[in-house]
């Protein structure tokens, strides 16, 4: 999957792509990311890529024009990253992550010219209810969660058990040392018994997920067994 990033800021990403699992992705050939430097396609003797907005007021506002011709170049989603939009949802990843290509803008200042949202973006993406100076850390956040979910970047296995993938909160993890200064991990996770491991995970998502998030279990089609372990769980509080 190519992910195309427009940034005034390109120096921002120079950690994100070369650390730890995107790097890997990126080696893998899973995935390619390409940062746009939005001066690039100014066409002034400055390279002005934002000006003051109409109207008056303070801040700067990103040109149309430089967005609108670095744009020329790339195919697929064009996203812009927004307070205003969609918050970022788990299902909303996956389903990017079907995506051979999308673009992210990154706005800055006040943002960017409306005429770019109205004309070249199919959608806005928040990260939540805050402002950030910069999109670039939505557009990492945005990437991140979409590259890890790319064929053989991580195992199956450990991505469909995190939280909100399957609806529920992951289960609590435990590694070596098996006790220290006198804490010690659950017994059943050192007695090699994987199908009763399996069940006290799945009871502990259910928990968790119930104590933290019921929000998550409204609507939910519980199994037969999840119905068995939420009755144990609401039993035993
Ligand atoms: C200071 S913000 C502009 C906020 C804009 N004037 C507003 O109030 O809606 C600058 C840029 O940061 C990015 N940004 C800030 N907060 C964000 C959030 N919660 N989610 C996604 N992008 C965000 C956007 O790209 C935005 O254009």
């Amino acid at each position: 999957m190519k992910i195309n990033i427009l940034t005034l800021f390109p120096a921002m990403f120079a950690g994100f792509k070369s650390e730890s699992i995107i790097k890997r992705a990126i080696n893998s050939g899973s995935l390619e990311i390409n940062i746009i430097d939005i001066r690039d396609y100014t066409t002034d003797k400055h390279n002005t890529a934002d000006d003051t907005p109409f109207g008056g007021g303070a801040g700067m506002v990103l040109k149309a024009e430089p967005i609108f011709r670095a744009l020329e170049n790339t195919s697929g989603k064009v996203i812009y990253t927004s307070p205003q939009g969609v918050t970022l949802h788990q299902n909303l990843s996956n389903e990017l992550s079907s995506e051979e290509e999308i673009t992210i803008i990154a706005g800055h200042y006040e943002g960017i010219d409306e005429r770019v949202i109205e004309e070249k973006v199919d959608l806005e993406i928040s990260i939540g209810d805050f402002v950030l100076t910069g999109g670039e850390l939505p557009a990492m956040v945005i990437a991140d969660s979409i590259a890890r979910l790319l064929p053989g970047v991580i195992k199956k296995d450990s991505y469909e058990q995190d939280s909100f993938y399957n609806g529920l909160l992951d289960h609590p993890h435990y590694t070596r040392p098996a006790e220290f200064d006198g804490l010690k991990v659950p017994e059943i996770l050192l007695s090699g018994h994987h199908k009763n491991i399996e069940l006290w995970r799945k009871k502990e998502s259910l928990k968790r997920t119930y104590l933290r998030r019921p929000d998550l279990l409204e609507g939910r089609e519980f199994t037969k067994e999840e119905k068995k372990l939420l009755k144990e769980i609401v039993d035993e509080l």
